[in-house]
């Protein structure tokens, strides 16, 4: 009788136990710019090429049971590249938007954004909007970009989000307690992170996801964005599951 094929992980990951598979996953994608660089082109080609980057891993995610990937897209600080790389940037996310849909239905996925996505240029919103409304109801794998968002900025629009509470006299203030703050961040479903992975060496977490990676694991690769592929989504998690995590308290046994 014909073998029945194994379930996802095993095809990918045949030495991590399924339950090592990290549920929540946060990439901060960088060395776009020093890619194209090294190969002669404008630094925004690197941007394009990361598209392709994109695809690949969040096909991989879906495929190992991984239930969130966020992206890290578009910083609140990255308004202050150069104007023709902000409109590329906004150009793509919109393009991206739209050129994704058939691949995000294909996989069930359910497409999010985080961040202040009401202060983009209106048409990307608007793509990014509809690509959201037209995956709701899909039960995959939570694709997320992180649009216009700062950790801080989240911290900050909580608090006073729940401060507007307190004084109109829904809330009161001596129950703020850590879930009612993670109830008021953007996206109060999220759930924390497991592993962060970032590309092009750099050791930093450059305000990304503050409160959802307190414990995450962290890995760093010196694979620039445009290069990473499934095979680097396999290394980080191989670290990751061969990490001990102890949130705070011992291992027993
Ligand atoms: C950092 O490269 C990457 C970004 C600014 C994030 C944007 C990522 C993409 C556009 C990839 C495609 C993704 C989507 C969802 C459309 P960098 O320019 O900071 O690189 P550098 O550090 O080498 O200069």
């Amino acid at each position: 009788m014909a073998k029945a094929p194994p379930p996802f992980p095993d095809r990918h990951l045949p030495d991590v136990p399924v339950e090592k598979i990290p549920a929540s996953i946060g990439i901060i994608m960088d060395g776009n710019g020093r890619w194209a660089r090294r190969l002669g082109w404008e630094r925004i080609k690197g941007h394009t090429a990361g598209i392709d980057s994109v695809r690949d891993t969040a096909r991989a995610a879906a495929e190992l049971g991984v239930k969130e990937l966020t992206l890290y897209a578009f910083s609140v600080e990255n308004w202050k590249r150069p104007r023709a790389e902000v409109t590329y940037l906004m150009r793509l996310l919109r393009r991206f938007a739209v050129d994704e849909r058939p691949e995000i239905e294909r996989n069930g996925i359910q497409f999010r954004t985080l961040g202040r996505i009401d202060d983009l240029p209106d048409s990307t919103r608007n793509e990014l909007r509809e690509s959201e409304r037209l995956s709701v109801d899909n039960d995959g794998m939570v694709l997320r970009l992180a649009l216009n968002y700062g950790g801080r900025t989240e911290l900050a629009d909580a608090a006073r989000h729940l401060a507007e509470e307190a004084v109109a006299g829904r809330l009161d203030p001596a129950s703020i307690d850590e879930a009612a703050l993670a109830g008021a961040l953007y996206d109060p479903s999220m759930r924390d992170v497991d592993l962060v992975i970032r590309t092009a060496s750099e050791m930093r977490i450059s305000n990304f996801l503050l409160w959802q990676i307190s414990y995450a694991e962290l890995v760093v690769t010196d694979v620039l964005w445009p290069e990473f592929r499934r095979e680097n989504l396999f290394a980080a998690i191989r670290e990751y599951a061969g990490r001990e995590r102890r949130f705070g308290g011992l291992v027993t046994g």
